[in-house]
């Protein structure tokens, strides 16, 4: 039997896996019909280019490729400034990457990870507990699930908040910008804030510095704003738009 010492924690992959498999078969239907028409033969070629995509994709945030994932968690961790005193809430925690790396770096802080857990990512809640337990601070870590559109707490119950390539991802709210605002809402006055997501991406948030101003209009006295895609370690495959490629980190003080 392993011990949970010899167990590592699985934090999933932002890939999906039916992202690679789903156009793997497709891949192979089309190339069964080739011998009907070429039309056949350039499909199968064009599934095959978008299952390769996704597969090396996976690869290179995989620990195994680079671990890609687990430094650009970093970059959030990076940003932070505060004291490890109190209680932090990650939003859309996946399957805890964030908020158990909190937890160890913040020895005597009590950490809330929530997340809708919905059925298009592999992660869930059960994972998240199991991670606590083989990281060691399942003491300290809560799970709960929640949807990022309207969180379950009082205003200003924390005093840290973060959140990693979450916001952009949530269907319940068709102005992502009322996402951040929600996320905001938690932090209490004079407590701390960073938040990681595709705020480059205009459609969705605008220009950054109009970002930045609004957010400032919310009562947010000290909000910076920092490009991160451009990091050296991410590999240009990673850096299309709708991967990491237009990320950028929210951070601050209430
Ligand atoms: C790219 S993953 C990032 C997960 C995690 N933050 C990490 O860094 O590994 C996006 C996350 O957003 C979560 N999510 C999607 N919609 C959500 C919602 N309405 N409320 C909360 N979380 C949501 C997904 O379940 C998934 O865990």
């Amino acid at each position: 039997m392993q011990t949970s010492a010899a167990l590592k924690p699985d934090y999933g992959n932002w890939v999906p896996k039916k992202f690679i498999f789903i156009p793997g078969i497709l891949c192979l239907i089309f190339l069964g019909l080739a011998f009907l028409a070429p039309f056949w033969a350039i499909m199968s070629g064009l599934f095959l280019l978008i299952c390769g995509y996704f597969l090396l994709s996976y690869y290179c945030f995989s620990p195994a490729g680079g671990d890609v994932q687990a430094r650009i968690v970093g970059l959030v961790l990076d940003r932070l400034n505060w004291d490890g005193k109190g209680k932090a809430l990650d939003i859309g925690c996946g399957n805890g990457a964030l908020t158990l790396r909190l937890a160890q770096a913040y020895p005597a802080a009590r950490i809330t990870g929530s997340d809708f857990w919905g059925k298009n990512w592999d992660y869930s809640q059960q994972v998240c507990e199991q991670n606590a337990r083989i990281a060691g601070v399942a003491d300290r870590t809560i799970f709960q699930k929640a949807s990022a559109s309207a969180l379950p707490f009082e205003d200003g119950s924390f005093d840290l908040v973060v959140s990693n390539l979450t916001f952009h991802e949530v269907s319940h709210t068709s102005d992502k910008r009322q996402v951040l605002r929600e996320a905001l809402r938690m932090v209490r006055p004079g407590g701390k804030f960073a938040f990681q997501d595709l705020f480059l991406v205009e459609a969705i948030y605008g220009k950054p510095e109009e970002l930045v101003s609004q957010v400032r209009n919310w009562g947010i006295h000290k909000v910076e704003f920092v490009k991160t895609c451009d990091e050296a370690f991410i590999p240009t495959l990673l850096k299309l738009p709708f991967m990491v490629g237009r990320m950028g980190i929210l951070y601050g003080e209430r």
